[in-house]
Order: C-alpha cells, then structure tokens, then sequence
C-alpha cells in the first residue's frame, strides 16, 4: 500500500505522513529533506543554487548529511526549494524515491509530487492544505518556541515566496493530483488533523 502525501510547506503534511505510517505500520520517507540536503550541498560547496550544473554535483551528497540538523533550517528551506527546480535534480533524486516508494510492504511518503510524479499509482492520495495565515503562525510557534526570533510577517512572506516558486515550477509543480484528497488543516490543531487524516485514509481504503 503506498499513500502520497503532498502539500505546500507548513500545511502539516509531515506530521500527517509521520502519523499515517506510524498508525498503518509503514516505512516513511520525508522527500523534501534530500531536497534539503542538496541545498545544503551546493551551500557547503560554496556553490549557486541557481545554477543547475552546480546543484546536479551536489546531488552526490553524503548519507550523513540527512541528519544534518540544518537541513531543518528555513535557510535551508529556501536552498531547497531553489534547486528543486532544476530538472535535473529532479530526475537524480527520482529513483530513489521511487524504490522506497515499492518497497514490498508498501511506504508513505511526503513532498510536492509524491501523487502526480513519484508514484502515480498511489492507494491513497492526500493534499494538505491551509491558509496562509495560519502555516505562518505554526512555523512562527514553532520557531518562536526554539528562541529563534522572527517576525510573523517575514514568514508570511517566505511563505509566500516559496509557494510561488513551488507552483510556478515548470517540472513536476506543487499541484493536487487529480485523484487526491484535498485535505484542508486550517481549523485543525495537531491531533485532530491527525485524526481526521487517519479517517479520511481508512475511508478512501474502504472504498
Ligand atoms: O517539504 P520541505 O519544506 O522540506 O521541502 C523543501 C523544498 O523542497 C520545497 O520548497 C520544494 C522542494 N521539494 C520538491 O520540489 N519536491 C518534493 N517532493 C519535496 C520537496
């Protein structure tokens, strides 16, 4: 059984795909960190991540960088969504999602393109959103509560910034799948989005 779970950054789609495999008993993989640590790459590298050659080289990167605690950086973020959008990039990372993505038991994965390029044929297809507003006061909660000082209104603009790249992206845009679930977090704290997600997924089963 594979579930795809897409969505723009701070909708809550990590937690939910966390949560899906926990409860389904299924191997998870969070795709927007090899993205990260091809970021992280190009940066270590002292390298452009504009420039598609130089993200391409960084997607050799080391096992090890995945455990990276930048990789969870806004910074990094940002770098992220940057060579995300090099075709070639893309396709280097492809197969390895791909293989975890049919591991025999089946596999949960998250990211922008998990139900409309990495693994079409998913049982299940969730795409969380929610407003705005909202992902920014989370990401701001979250950061706040790591002493990290920003503004709220910094992260509405990052947010929106990545949003637009992510979207406008020629390759493999952040967009639902035609198939998947819209899956809306904006009323929802934590444990009811992963309630509600966990429903929605023994429906759609069911069915
Ligand atoms: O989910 P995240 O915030 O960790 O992802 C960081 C960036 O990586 C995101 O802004 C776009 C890119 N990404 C992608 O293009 N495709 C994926 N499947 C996952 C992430």
């Amino acid at each position: 059984m594979i579930i795809a779970v897409d969505g723009p950054t701070a909708s809550g789609k990590g937690t939910i795909a966390k949560a899906l495999a926990e409860h389904f008993g299924l191997p998870h993989l969070d795709t927007g960190l090899l993205y990260r640590a091809v970021g992280r790459q190009v940066q270590l590298n002292g390298g452009d991540p504009d420039d598609p050659a130089q993200a391409l080289a960084a997607c050799d990167f080391a096992d090890a960088l995945l455990d990276d605690a930048a990789l969870r950086s806004e910074e990094t973020g940002g770098l992220a969504s940057q060579v995300s959008v090099h075709p070639e990039v893309r396709q280097a990372l492809l197969e390895r999602q791909r293989a975890f993505a049919s591991q025999p038991g089946g596999a949960v994965l998250d990211g922008r393109d998990i139900g409309t390029v990495i693994a079409p044929d998913a049982d299940v297809k969730l795409f969380v959103t929610a407003s705005v507003h909202k992902r920014a006061m989370r990401r701001w909660l979250e950061m706040t509560g790591r002493e990290i000082e920003i503004s709220l209104d910094a992260i509405e603009q990052d947010i929106v910034r990545r949003d637009a790249r992510d979207i406008g992206r020629k390759d493999a845009p952040l967009k639902a799948a035609p198939d998947a679930l819209i899956f809306d977090t904006t009323e929802f704290d934590r444990d009811q989005a992963i309630a509600e997600a966990i429903a929605a997924v023994e429906a759609a089963l069911a069915n």
